[in-house]
């Protein structure tokens, strides 16, 4: 079978070096699937991927990984891709305004969606991880109009994992010392497949909305109540996500879970001086491998995916991209997971975090349509109705 076309934009950054690794080990696509990756960059970033090309060479991966384009030639390396991961973006620089962000990343996006719509493979699943990732996902969508809007997804699931690994640190500190407490010695811990019904819903910035509401562990041969191991409604609850509430658990002192998970981004770049890469990648990983690797079990789990809110079955307005819980099925497809419900707390939550990503929306097609003009090109942009 000829090897999958993977092309990877932003190949000389952080997250790609982590990320390569995994794929190329065949942990992503299946260790059946051989890759044919496609790293692409800008050209002031072409002395950096010719470096990271040396060392997949050097690297001796496994057989998975069929061959290595390093180029700054964006045309060649969209030729053809059946998947495309979109880490290249704009960074923030110090005193750029939140929307001239927005703006120059539309403009990047703009050109990303030109290549998929003329470009790539027809049906290619693409992954949006640059920021702000879903209305990059949106911009996408109108310029690649042929490529079906299911196929664009964005990156919520690290906002998903820290929110999972928080839980399990809580969880597993009450259950041992609970355990303790009780004199028995030997405690299982709980692991990610032991925690079910989690969802982060919103935008992927700091009004994200990460749910607990529905969580379940697996503990003693049963599904139990997420309350049942942690009782501590203050921490868990979204009603306590602003400044002063809740108690400790995975975050600083007097933060919530919900406001940990917001944060844990800011945290990470604090300590780091970096932002987070071995996490995304990994986050990236599963979020492909779920939706793409033949080898995944037929009952996946509920996942939190950057999606198109066309026709979605929880009331958040059509026309925009949010992260929303899905099921992956076989065969590349994915569907809303209907078995979630919005309490009051969540949907006054979401509502915000859906207002704001209308107003990124806004912003960029703003940006847009004003680039265009400066570029004498005053065609304006017609975006697709809702599917
Ligand atoms: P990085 O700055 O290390 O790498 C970005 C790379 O993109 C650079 O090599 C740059 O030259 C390249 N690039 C810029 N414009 C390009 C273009 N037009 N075409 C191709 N390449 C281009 O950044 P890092 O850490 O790898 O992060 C990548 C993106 O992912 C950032 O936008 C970051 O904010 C975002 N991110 C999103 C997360 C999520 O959960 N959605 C989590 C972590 C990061």
């Amino acid at each position: 079978m000829a090897p999958l076309r993977v092309v990877i934009t932003g190949g000389a950054g952080q997250i790609a070096y982590s990320l390569i690794p995994l794929i190329a080990r065949g942990l992503v696509f299946g260790p059946d699937v051989k890759v044919h990756l496609r790293l692409l960059d800008i050209p002031p970033a072409a002395n950096a991927l010719a470096g990271v090309a040396m060392e997949v060479q050097d690297s001796l991966f496994s057989t998975a990984l069929e061959g290595v384009l390093a180029t700054t030639n964006d045309v060649e390396a969209f030729t053809g891709a059946q998947v495309a991961i979109l880490l290249g973006g704009f960074p923030r620089r110090p005193g750029m305004e939140r929307w001239d962000l927005i703006g120059k990343n539309a403009g990047i996006m703009k050109r990303m969606g030109e290549l998929l719509e003329t470009y790539a493979s027809p049906n290619c699943k693409v992954v949006v991880v640059a920021n702000p990732a879903q209305t990059n996902c949106y911009i996408l969508s109108i310029y690649a109009p042929s490529l079906p809007r299911k196929n664009i997804t964005s990156l919520s699931r690290l906002d998903h994992d820290r929110m999972i690994g928080m839980l399990l640190h809580e969880a597993n500190s009450r259950l041992i010392s609970a355990s303790a407490a009780n004199g028995t010695e030997c405690v299982r811990r709980l692991t990610a497949a032991d925690v079910r019904g989690a969802c982060v819903w919103g935008n992927h910035s700091n009004s994200q909305v990460p749910d607990v509401s529905a969580v379940e562990f697996f503990v003693d041969g049963r599904w139990v109540p997420i309350e049942s191991v942690i009782p501590d409604t203050t921490w868990l609850g979204l009603a306590n996500s602003l400044p002063g509430g809740g108690s400790i658990g995975g975050g600083a002192e007097g933060q919530s879970l919900v406001e940990a998970v917001r944060k844990r981004g800011a945290a990470v770049l604090g300590a780091r001086k970096l932002s987070s890469a071995m996490s995304a990648a990994n986050a990236i990983a599963e979020h492909l491998s779920d939706w793409l690797s033949p080898e995944k079990s037929e009952h996946s789990p509920a996942v939190s995916m950057g999606v198109t809110t066309d026709g979605n079955p929880f009331g958040v307005s059509e026309g925009i991209f949010s992260s929303l819980p899905v099921r992956c099925t076989l065969g590349g497809d994915w569907n809303y997971d209907e078995g979630f419900s919005l309490n009051d707390d969540v949907r006054r939550h979401l509502e915000a975090s859906v207002a704001e990503l209308e107003d990124e929306k806004a912003t960029a097609l703003k940006m847009l349509e004003k680039a265009e003009a400066a570029a004498g090109s005053v065609t304006g942009l017609v975006p697709r109705p809702s599917l």
